[in-house]
């Protein structure tokens, strides 16, 4: 480091992933709401998503993240000094989930927070980690994006249970004393105008739960799609484009972009307007649909891990989300993509520290539990001539 403590630049030196085994697919979601594949795949793109089994929370999945960016980075857990944890679907209002994932992850040194920006919650994370990395208070930073969205979604509206999925996606920041590489430039915006287009009505201040807000389902996801749409097509792109700019490079000399995994035609548009071709997108929302604050940091995993990322890459991670918010970041790759091999030493497990003197509810909402425990759904054809369709439907719910 330079004499003050200051780093000469702040770099990803290690990066992870978690995705819940369970798969639900579109036909699992055909039979609980008046919805088709073709829709879902021709509107958004989403082939699946992943539910995280009754024991899994957003901390555990977060662990398991965290731990694998740590192995990849060849780190030891309490070589951390900060944990931020981005996420829209924390295990309890408080302590945050950051504390839960501190030691999870064997940590006993870090301070530990989550950050709140929705789907653009991991760039905003990110960003304060390599202030502070920038700034010489802190070395390594564990950034992590994770969600069990489908805790909070309804299962009777189409119009948002078809899009989101559980999942988590890690990234290390560490102090380097090389110049260059990491974060080049940074473009973050909040429009509150947005505020109620995508949002959670209960639990807070405003209107704490009851049993009249359960009652109305104030504690699910509510969302505007359509005026939601809008607003990320328009905003992507020129997030990006600022974050780029800010840099001082062009799109086209952009190898990778990694944008978040909402809509596969509002990434299209983003490629669009930016003059791009769709190749220079990551996509893998057709696995794992929306998965807020962790689509990201899981896609910038893969990317790499899939050998579309190399040392020297100019990338850009752009979100929006709920607030509104938007958040790109420029970088540039310097860490060894073979480092990722390193995850796999990582066992798919995590303990979190539960209460001792309190239990919850089940945690799965009925209507998903009733559509996991239905299995999936008989090929129509093996409906025996003269029997009732409905039969081999597996419907769930009248
Ligand atoms: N299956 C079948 N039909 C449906 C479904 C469904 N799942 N959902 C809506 N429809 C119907 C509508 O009722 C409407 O019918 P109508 O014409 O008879 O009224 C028709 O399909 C068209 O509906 P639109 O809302 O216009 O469909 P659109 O093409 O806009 O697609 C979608 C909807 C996929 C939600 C899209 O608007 C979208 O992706 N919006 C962005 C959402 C998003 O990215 N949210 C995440 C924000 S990130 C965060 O912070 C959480």
């Amino acid at each position: 480091m330079p004499g003050n403590g200051m780093p000469r630049s702040v770099r990803i030196t290690g990066w992870g992933m978690y995705a819940p085994e369970r798969v639900l697919t579109n036909a699992d979601l055909e039979r609980v709401v008046d919805t088709s594949d073709e829709w879902i795949v021709s509107r958004t793109g989403i082939l699946e998503r992943r539910i995280a089994a009754p024991h899994e929370t957003t901390a555990t999945l977060s662990a398991i993240a965290g731990k694998r960016a740590i192995a990849v980075a060849g780190l030891e857990p309490d070589d951390i000094d900060v944990i931020l944890v981005a996420t829209l679907t924390p295990d309890y209002w408080m302590p945050s989930t950051g504390a839960l994932v501190k030691e999870a992850i064997g940590n006993t040194r870090a301070a530990a927070m989550d950050v709140m920006a929705a789907c653009s919650g991991f760039v905003y994370a990110y960003s304060v980690a390599d202030a502070y990395i920038r700034s010489g208070m802190f070395k390594n930073a564990l950034v992590i994006g994770a969600e069990t969205l489908s805790r909070f979604l309804d299962y009777s509206d189409r119009g948002t249970c078809i899009l989101f999925g559980d999942g988590a996606g890690a990234v290390v920041l560490s102090a380097s004393d090389q110049e260059g590489g990491g974060l080049q430039g940074l473009e973050m915006t909040t429009d509150p105008d947005g505020a109620y287009m995508i949002w959670l009505p209960s639990g807070g201040s405003r209107s704490p739960a009851s049993g009249q807000t359960l009652a109305r389902g104030e504690h699910y996801v509510r969302m505007e799609g359509k005026e939601t749409y809008r607003y990320a097509t328009k905003t992507m792109a020129t997030t990006a484009l600022k974050a780029i700019e800010r840099a001082g490079w062009q799109p086209a000399e952009i190898d990778l972009f990694i944008p978040h995994q909402a809509n596969l035609r509002i990434i299209e548009s983003v490629a669009k307007g930016l003059g791009l071709p769709m190749e220079k997108m990551f996509v893998n929302l057709d696995r794992y649909g929306n998965t807020s604050a962790a689509s990201v940091p899981i896609a910038l995993a893969e990317a790499v891990d899939s050998g579309r990322i190399k040392i020297g890459d100019k990338v850009v991670l752009v979100a929006f989300g709920a607030g509104l918010t938007s958040g790109g970041i420029a970088m540039e790759w310097t860490a060894d993509p073979l480092c990722g091999q390193r995850a796999a030493s990582v066992e798919p497990v995590a303990s979190v520290r539960e209460p001792s003197d309190w239990s919850s509810v089940d945690s799965i909402p009925d209507r998903l539990r009733e559509i996991l425990e239905a299995g999936p759904p008989v090929p129509l054809d093996d409906v025996v001539p003269g029997e009732p369709e409905h039969a081999h439907r597996n419907e769930v719910l009248a």
